[in-house]
């Protein structure tokens, strides 16, 4: 194998969490340390892809040639993922982007009221890699992520085929030695048709083998 055999590919990878305002000092968020995603981009990198990492708050540093844009919630996520991913040859979507927003984000710092209870609505927000992988023109291989805590491969497989991605990894992160913020990672990558499973190693490690993995998948889809 060459030393850069994704040499002249194009990559998209989302990262991290995302932050859903609720006031000028407060937010909704979630765990994800954005380790996955980066060392996704670090290992397309040093393989010769042309790598765009668009990344949530994370408290990490921009692996080697790899350009970055960074975001801060659902919906510029979404705008920054449309507009990279109709130039890109594979999406991989392993930000943890929050589900919901707040309806409307006060002006001004919410006040603690004489009631107990504080009732927030929320919205949905646009789910990012289904629009990528609904793209009728330049869309791109798209990989997904599923992180569960229960029936990790029916519900991974059911994302497959709800966001009609090309593969997806499913994580169970119910396990404490692997998943959000740990070093480690477990995986099993799904596609129509078969799975494979890449066992507990280093997210540095995991990350080279499924770049390679979704380069052979990518690869056949080409030629097919
Ligand atoms: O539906 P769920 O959030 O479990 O799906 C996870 C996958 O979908 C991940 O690849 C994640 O990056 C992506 N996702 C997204 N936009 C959302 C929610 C999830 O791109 N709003």
């Amino acid at each position: 194998m060459p030393a850069t055999p994704l040499a002249g590919l194009r990559f998209t990878i989302t990262a991290g969490p995302t932050r859903e305002a609720l006031d000028p000092v407060r937010y909704l968020s979630n765990h994800s340390s954005g380790k996955m995603g980066f060392a996704l981009a670090a290992a397309a990198a040093a393989m010769g892809a042309d790598v765009t990492l668009i990344s949530g708050p994370v408290q990490l540093a921009t692996p080697a040639g790899v350009k970055r844009i960074d975001v801060v919630s659902a919906e510029q996520m979404h705008q920054a993922a449309l507009k990279v991913a109709v130039q890109s040859d594979i999406f991989i979507g392993c930000a943890a982007v929050a589900d919901y927003r707040a309806a409307d984000v006060a002006t001004n710092k919410l006040k603690k009221g004489a009631s107990e209870q504080l009732q927030l609505t929320l919205v949905k927000n646009p789910d990012i890699i289904a629009a990528v992988a609904g793209l009728a023109k330049q869309r791109p291989f798209t990989v997904g992520f599923a992180a569960e805590t229960q029936n990790v491969l029916s519900y991974a497989r059911q994302k497959l085929l709800n966001k009609k991605l090309d593969m997806i990894c499913a994580n169970d992160v119910s396990q404490p030695d692997a998943g959000f913020n740990s070093e480690q990672n477990a995986l099993t990558a799904l596609w129509h048709g078969g799975e494979q499973v890449l066992g507990l190693q280093t997210k540095a490690a995991l990350a080279a083998s499924l770049i390679t993995l979704i380069y052979q998948h990518f690869s056949q889809q080409q030629t097919t």
